[in-house]
């Protein structure tokens, strides 16, 4: 099987799996590269792993069936890390891994590739039937609303043109297909280039899965359960989410200590991947490493 290519994991190990012994969280467990690389350097220590899609779990359970006594997988959303810590007793939590974004499997895959034209238009990273799909977001959302995700999520600079083309779609018919929408988007877009259709895409995405206001709370979710010395490292591709990162790495006016410093940033700049990351895998050229130690 073709597994997700994990980047950064040589910085991780160095930096936030320093005791053999400790219990460490992979909040975004995907194909489970970076939980395997953890449990490899462990001896005692347990790795809680975590991802939103169940595909991930089932991938995930078989690749790291010889660590099954010492690792927990869980299938549910990091938001909940102080939930499903509590419910199983763990604590002392040494160093938490978040890698944002989508693993290559969920990236090629009919729910999220613009090259599928009859897939339904679904972008949900879970299948939570309660949760609204992108049919919903496209054929619902207001003007406004539709213009600020393009623009805030996806950096589309004209995404007022885009909207134009759907509010005019939808006034015949509904949008229901890939196919739908990229018709919306080579009218409003008649020299598009593939870049631009996988920023359309992602902003449909992270709006319909909510994600930047679900990372501020996974965020202070693995805040509660990091130990005060544990570190704390989050991978982000995108730069809405590397300001989420930041910002609350630096941010003196944390939820519980209004006024003292949680964080100790380990390095002022991000880590970026090297030049041979990248060969290897292209889509790691946007990525950002962001390291933190929590001090109180
Ligand atoms: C870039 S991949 C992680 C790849 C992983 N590090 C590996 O080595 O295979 C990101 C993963 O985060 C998961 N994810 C996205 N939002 C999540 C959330 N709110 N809670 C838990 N997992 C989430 C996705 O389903 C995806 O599998």
């Amino acid at each position: 099987m073709n597994y997700h290519k994990e980047i950064f994991s040589k910085e991780i190990l160095e930096n936030i799996v320093r005791n053999e012994n400790g219990n460490y969280i992979d909040a975004t467990c995907g194909d489970g590269g970076h939980t395997l690389a953890i449990l490899s350097k462990l001896k005692t220590g347990f790795v809680l792993a975590v991802d939103i899609d169940a595909k991930a779990i089932e991938i995930a359970k078989k690749r790291l069936d010889k660590f099954s006594d010492r690792l927990i997988l869980i299938n549910g959303s990091y938001e909940n890390l102080d939930l499903y810590c509590e419910k199983l007793n763990l604590k002392n939590i040494e160093g938490i891994i978040f890698d944002l974004g989508l693993r290559t499997s969920q990236i090629e895959s009919e729910r999220f590739s613009f090259r599928y034209g009859n897939a339904i238009l679904d972008f949900r990273l879970s299948d939570d039937i309660d949760k609204q799909t992108a049919i919903g977001l496209l054929n619902f959302s207001s003007e406004k609303e539709l213009i600020t995700i393009f623009k805030e999520f996806g950096g589309i600079k004209d995404s007022k043109k885009l909207v134009k083309e759907i509010l005019k779609y939808r006034n015949s018919k509904q949008i229901i297909t890939h196919s739908d929408l990229n018709y919306i988007i080579n009218k409003a877009f008649p020299y598009v280039n593939s870049d631009l259709i996988v920023q359309i895409y992602q902003a449909i995405r992270i709006a319909v899965n909510n994600e930047l206001e679900v990372l501020k709370r996974g965020l202070f979710s693995a805040y509660k359960v990091l130990k005060v010395g544990g570190k704390m490292a989050v991978i982000t591709f995108h730069s809405a989410e590397d300001r989420i990162v930041k910002t609350f790495f630096k941010s003196k006016k944390n939820f519980i200590y209004q006024d003292k410093l949680c964080w100790e940033v380990i390095k002022p700049f991000p880590f970026k991947p090297t030049e041979e990351e990248i060969s290897k895998n292209p889509r790691a050229r946007s990525a950002k490493l962001r390291i933190a130690q929590k001090v109180n």
